[in-house]
C-alpha cells in the first residue's frame, strides 16, 4: 500500500525525523482558527496508508483537531488511517479515584479507536490496565519502548567517564520495568525506591537500600518528568546519601523550561530526554525505533 505521513505543525521537526526513517512524504495538515476559536482543518490529498503524527501531550487543545484530521484524510483517499501519538495522553486516570471522577483513559481511548485503525505510541502510562490493546479496543496498538535508545544513549555518555560506577535508580514502584529495561544492555544495578504522592508538585520518597549509592553516579530513570517533583525529592535523598553525581533520564518530558531549569538548580545533570514531546533542550529522537515498528507491524 502507498504510505505518506501528515502532521501538525507543532510536531513538524520529529514528524520530519520519521518520515526521513521511513521514507515517505510528509505533509502539513493546515489549521485555521475561525474568531470564536473553532477549528477548520485541512488535509492534503493522502495515501492509501495515512500516518498522522499528533503527540498528544496538551491533549484538549489537540483533541478536535486529530479528530477532524483523521476524517479529511479518508475523505482525501486514506484507506488506512494510524495514529502516531509518541506521547498518549489521557491515560493516567485509569479508573475513579474518587466517586463521580470520569474514567479519562476509556473515554479518550474509545474516541480514538473509533477515529483510527491503529495507533502507535511510546510507553503509554499504563497501570491497572497492563494492554494497550484494551485502552483502543477493536484497533491495532503498538506500543514501542523507550528503553533501548535511552540505553544507547546514557550508555555512550556513561563511556566517557567509565572510572565511576553507575547505578540506575527507579524513583518509584512503577518505574521499575523501565529502570529494569535500561539497565539489563548496560549491565547496571537499579534500586527502586517508594513514593507517595500528597499533591501535584508534593511527593514523598523513601529508598531502602540507599547506603549503595555512596561514591557512585546514580542515574534516576523514570517514564515522565512532569512538574520534576519526583526527580527533585528522589535526588535530595541520593545526595544526601553521598553519590557522586546525580543524573537522570526519562521517556516523555512534560516538564516546563521553568522546571528543567529546576531540576537543575538541584544537581541533576544530565537530563537525558526523548523526542516523544518537543520542547526545550536535546530530546533524543525516536525516529529510527518508531519507523521499525511501523514497517515491523506492515502500516506502510
Ligand atoms: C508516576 O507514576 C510517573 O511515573 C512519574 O513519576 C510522574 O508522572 C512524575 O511526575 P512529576 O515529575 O510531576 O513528579
Amino acid at each position: 500500500m502507498s504510505a505518506a505521513l501528515h502532521f501538525f505543525p507543532a510536531n513538524a521537526a520529529e514528524a520530519g525525523r520519521l518520515a526521513a526513517a521511513l521514507e515517505v512524504g510528509a505533509e502539513p495538515i493546515a489549521v485555521r482558527h475561525f474568531p470564536d476559536g473553532e477549528s477548520l482543518v485541512r488535509a492534503a490529498p493522502s495515501a492509501a496508508a495515512a500516518l498522522l503524527f499528533c503527540s498528544l501531550d496538551q491533549p484538549n487543545a489537540k483533541l478536535v483537531e486529530l479528530l477532524l484530521a483523521a476524517s479529511a484524510l479518508r475523505d482525501r483517499g486514506a484507506r488506512q488511517v494510524t495514529l502516531v501519538a509518541p506521547y498518549l495522553g489521557y491515560m493516567r486516570q485509569d479508573i475513579a479515584f474518587a466517586p463521580g471522577e470520569a474514567v479519562s483513559q476509556r473515554v479518550i481511548g474509545r474516541v480514538l479507536a473509533d477515529a483510527f485503525d491503529a495507533l502507535v505510541t511510546v510507553d503509554p502510562h499504563l497501570h491497572r490496565t497492563p494492554r494497550l490493546e484494551d485502552v483502543v479496543p477493536g484497533i491495532a496498538a503498538i506500543n514501542v519502548p523507550a528503553a533501548p535508545t535511552i540505553a544507547a544513549a546514557l550508555g555512550g555518555s556513561l563511556a566517557a567517564t567509565a572510572d565511576v560506577a553507575t547505578i540506575l535508580v527507579g524513583p518509584d514502584e512503577e518505574s521499575r520495568p523501565w529502570v529494569e529495561a535500561v539497565a539489563r544492555p548496560l549491565g547496571l544495578e537499579t534500586i527502586v525506591a517508594a513514593k507517595q504522592r500528597h499533591g501535584d508538585r508534593e511527593v514523598a520518597i523513601a529508598l531502602p537500600e540507599i547506603t549503595r549509592v555512596r561514591g557512585r553516579r546514580a542515574v534516576m530513570i523514570d517514564d515522565v518528568i512532569s512538574s520534576g517533583a519526583t526527580l527533585i525529592a528522589c535526588a535530595d535523598l541520593l545526595r544526601a546519601a553521598g553519590a557522586a553525581s546525580i543524573g537522570a533520564a526519562a521517556s516523555h518530558c512534560l516538564a516546563s523550561a521553568a522546571d528543567l531549569a529546576r531540576l537543575a538548580a538541584n544537581g541533576i545533570a544530565p537530563v537525558l530526554v526523548t523526542d516523544t514531546v518537543p520542547g526545550s533542550g536535546t530530546r533524543i529522537a525516536m525516529a529510527g525505533a518508531l519507523a521499525d515498528a511501523i514497517r515491523r507491524a506492515g502500516l506502510v
